[in-house]
């Protein structure tokens, strides 16, 4: 069942393309630009009139509703708060009938997350799920549902899950800036295009495995890890950081890239590795500095970039290389090197990869 690989992590983390391309499939109209999501159930006109979201989740899937954060400000302009589950349900979160909450769940039973799930739904608010689990109580309890078609995930450590949450995200965002005006047809079927070219690249991403298990070995001995990205790449370095604890048992951070002078800095030495997540965007050269900061005190840089940079080059100790997609969906493909390291060094350090200690696969309990 675990289709010739030696773990559920490292089958799942290959069945990527396919759960994205099953994902996809049937939700996108590139002609018009338009999305369709069967079992939404909000109309166009109820989606419209939303003054505020809401995307509640736990663990990785909260990762995946910061990132979710990025796409829907910056292409429906609507102003969007993002929260973990347990914090959600007892702060009595400011929800009415103009506020959405999303709620983000691969099991859809987690229990934090159906019970904020009940508390905005209680206080009149619009509740929408992405699930992987058909029928779970989040999706039933919803007003609709947007299904993750990843397939059933057997690995305690989420990965296919986590990659099509984004997915997912990345259809709400376009649907909902379709029909709230802030997209066009010509920018809706730019972002489809971009959409359809991911499953094969996902495959190009994959490629790195033998390099990164090399670079696995040489930072395996180590006691603590950073991670640091900056924007929708600061989700990636926290779920960069939680897939190694979760399953090496190393202990690791993620911070947002900007933040690392203010305290996080004071931890680099030469026994430090540093993952740092710069893609060539907007704010590419800032992560370069932080970068370079991170050499100049001897901390072992490892990046994760898109681009050929001579001075990136220089300071990195090993540097994987990704290939190009539209900044908003460089989340998914920089997804693969951190699941990939994080795996490789569990399974030298000799942990129970699939079944990570006083881990459960679905939280039912607080
Ligand atoms: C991490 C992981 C957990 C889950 C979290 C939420 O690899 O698996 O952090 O993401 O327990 O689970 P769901 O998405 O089922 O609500």
């Amino acid at each position: 069942e675990k289709g010739g690989y030696k773990h559920f992590m490292l089958k799942e983390i290959y069945e990527q393309p396919r759960a994205i391309a099953d994902t996809i499939a049937g939700r996108v109209l590139e002609e018009k630009g338009e999305v369709y999501l069967e079992g939404l159930d909000l109309s166009a006109t109820e989606l419209a009139a939303m003054e505020k979201v809401f995307i509640i989740a736990c663990g990785t899937s909260w990762h995946a509703a910061l990132v979710g954060k990025f796409l829907i400000e910056k292409h429906c302009r609507v102003p969007v708060e993002v929260d973990i589950a347990s914090e959600f349900r007892y702060r009595d979160p400011i929800v009415n009938e103009r506020t959405l909450t999303l709620l983000i769940s691969q099991s859809g039973e987690t229990a934090d997350t159906l019970a904020a799930l009940r508390e905005a739904r209680g206080k009149g608010g619009k509740v929408a799920a992405i699930c992987n689990v058909v029928d779970s109580s989040i999706a039933r309890e919803s007003h609709g549902v947007i299904y993750t078609h990843a397939g059933p995930e057997i690995g305690v450590a989420s990965t296919k899950a986590f990659t099509t949450q984004l997915v997912a995200l990345f259809l709400f965002a376009v649907h909902l800036g379709r029909v709230r005006g802030t997209l066009d047809q010509a920018q809706g079927r730019a972002m489809l295009d971009a959409l359809v070219t991911l499953p094969r690249k996902v495959e190009a991403a994959l490629e790195l495995d033998g390099a990164i298990e090399q670079a696995a070995r040489e930072y395996m001995g180590a006691r603590d890890f950073l991670y640091l990205g900056r924007g929708n790449q600061y989700p990636i370095a926290l779920e960069g950081a939680l897939k190694l604890k979760e399953i090496s048992y190393i202990h690791a951070e993620g911070y947002p890239a900007g933040e690392m002078k203010h305290g996080p800095i004071a931890l680099i030495d030469e026994n430090l590795p540093v993952v740092v997540v710069v893609p060539h965007n907007d704010t590419f050269e800032k992560v370069i500095s932080n970068l370079e900061e991170v050499h100049a005190r001897g901390g072992r840089v490892i990046a994760v970039t898109d681009h050929t940079d001579p001075g990136l080059t220089e300071k990195s100790d090993a540097v994987f290389m990704l290939p190009k997609i539209i900044d908003e969906l460089m989340p998914v493909l920089t997804s693969i090197p951190m699941q990939l390291l994080a795996y490789h060094i569990a399974v030298l350090k000799g942990t129970d990869v699939d079944q990570p200690r006083n881990l459960a696969k679905s939280v039912t309990v607080e």
